[in-house]
C-alpha cells in the first residue's frame, strides 16, 4: 500500500515522507517546489512536480499506484502574507484542496489526513489549554481557509465514501537528521533564533513585551516534528478501524512557552548569548496559544515522546549548522 504525500519537499511533509519510509510504506509525492527546494526532496520516494490540483498528474498516480491514503500538507503557511494577500490563500489552501479532495474522491480514495492548525481557534481569551471543542473564530486569512477546508472534509465525509482526520497543529519545531525547517522566508522563532546566534543573523527581533503572560511575551506550545509525524503514520490506523474518524484533534504538549523563555532555554543549551532587541507586537498575535492534547493521546496515535523544549532545540540546532553549510 502506498500513500500519497502533497507537499512532499517542505518541512512537515518530508520529515513524514522520510519517517514513512522507514515504517515500510510506498511512498508518492507531490511538491510544485513553489515553496521549498528539490533538494529537500527524501530519497525514496516516487516524487512529482505538481500541483495539488493538477487532475491529469493526480489520475496518472492513482493509476500507478495502490494509494491507500494521503497526507495533504501542502499550503502557504505565512499568517503575514496572508494577510497581503488572501486571495492567494484562498485559491492555494481552499479551493485548489476543494479540487484534490474532489478528484480523489471520483478516484476512489477514502482517506485524507489534513494538516490543519491552531490558527483556526483566533484570539482565545482565556490562558487555558484549548480543547478542540473551543470557540473557531480565525483571525486571519490562512487560519479562515483551513477551517473552510476543515468544514469542506467534514461535507465530504457526509455527503461521499470518504473519510478524514484533521490535525490542528500547534508550532511545529525541532527536526529530524538532515531535515529540518527550511522555510524562505523563516518566519518561526527557533530558525530565527539560532541563526541570531549562529551569526546568520545580525540580531533577533522579539515583538511585543506587553502580552498578557507572565514576561509579557507571547506563549506558544512547541511539538516536536517526529513526534507529530508518527502521529500521522499512527493515526493512519485508524481509517482502519473506523474510530475516531471525521474529526478534529490537537497535536501540542499541553505546556507553553513565551518567546523569552524560548530565547533563554536556547542560550543555555548552546552556552551562547543571543543578540536581542524588542519591537512593536504583530496585530492578530494571540497571547498565549497552548493544546489540550488529551483527545489526540486517549485515541491512541500521539505519542509525546520529544515533549522537552531542550530536545527539541538540540535536534533544530544540529540541523540548522547543516542547513547553513550545505548552501
Ligand atoms: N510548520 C508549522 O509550525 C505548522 C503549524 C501549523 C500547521 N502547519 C501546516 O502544516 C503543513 C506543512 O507545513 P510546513 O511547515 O511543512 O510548510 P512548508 O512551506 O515547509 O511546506 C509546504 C509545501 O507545500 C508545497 N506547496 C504549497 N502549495 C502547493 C500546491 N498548490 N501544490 C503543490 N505543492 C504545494 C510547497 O512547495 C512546500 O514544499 C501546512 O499545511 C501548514 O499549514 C504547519
Amino acid at each position: 500500500m502506498a500513500i500519497l504525500v502533497t507537499g512532499c519537499a517542505g518541512y512537515v511533509g518530508a520529515i513524514a515522507s522520510k519517517l514513512l519510509l522507514e515504517a515500510g510504506y510506498e511512498v508518492i509525492g507531490i511538491d510544485n517546489l513553489s515553496r521549498a527546494k528539490q533538494n529537500n526532496l527524501v530519497d525514496g520516494i516516487e516524487f512529482y512536480q505538481a500541483c495539488i490540483s493538477d487532475e491529469k498528474i493526480l489520475e496518472t498516480i492513482v493509476a500507478k499506484h495502490n494509494i491507500e491514503a494521503v497526507l495533504h500538507f501542502a499550503a502557504f503557511i505565512e499568517v503575514a502574507e496572508s494577510v497581503e494577500k488572501p486571495g492567494l490563500y484562498k485559491e492555494n489552501n481552499y479551493i485548489k484542496t476543494t479540487v484534490l479532495v474532489d478528484k480523489l474522491i471520483q478516484l476512489g480514495i477514502k482517506n485524507m489526513i489534513f494538516s490543519s492548525t491552531a490558527a483556526v481557534y483566533g484570539l482565545p481569551i482565556m490562558d487555558i489549554a484549548l480543547k478542540e471543542d473551543a470557540e473557531l473564530k480565525p483571525i486571519n486569512p490562512y487560519g479562515e481557509n483551513k477551517l473552510a477546508v476543515e468544514r469542506y472534509l467534514e461535507l465530504k465525509s457526509k455527503e461521499e465514501d470518504f473519510k478524514y482526520i484533521a490535525l490542528r497543529y500547534f508550532n511545529v519545531a525541532g527536526a529530524y537528521g538532515d531535515y529540518g525547517e527550511a522555510h524562505e522566508p523563516e518566519s518561526h522563532i527557533i530558525p530565527i533564533a539560532l541563526d541570531a546566534l549562529l551569526g546568520h543573523r545580525e540580531i533577533f527581533k522579539l515583538f511585543g513585551r506587553d502580552y498578557n503572560t507572565a514576561d509579557g511575551t507571547a506563549v506558544r506550545d512547541y511539538v516536536h516534528v517526529v513526534d507529530l509525524c508518527k502521529a500521522h503514520i499512527a493515526a493512519l490506523e485508524l481509517f482502519k478501524s473506523g474510530k475516531g474518524i471525521n474529526q478534529a484533534y490537537n497535536l501540542g504538549y499541553n505546556k507553553g512557552f513565551s518567546v523569552l523563555q524560548i530565547v533563554r532555554s536556547i542560550e543555555k543549551v548552546t552556552g551562547q548569548e543571543i543578540p536581542l532587541e524588542y519591537s512593536d507586537r504583530r496585530a492578530g498575535d494571540p497571547d498565549h496559544l497552548v493544546a489540550d492534547n488529551t483527545k489526540a493521546i486517549a485515541a491512541g496515535f500521539f505519542k509525546p515522546e520529544r515533549a522537552s523544549i531542550d530536545r527539541i532545540i538540540e535536534d533544530a540546532l544540529k540541523h540548522r549548522k547543516k542547513f547553513h553549510a550545505n548552501r
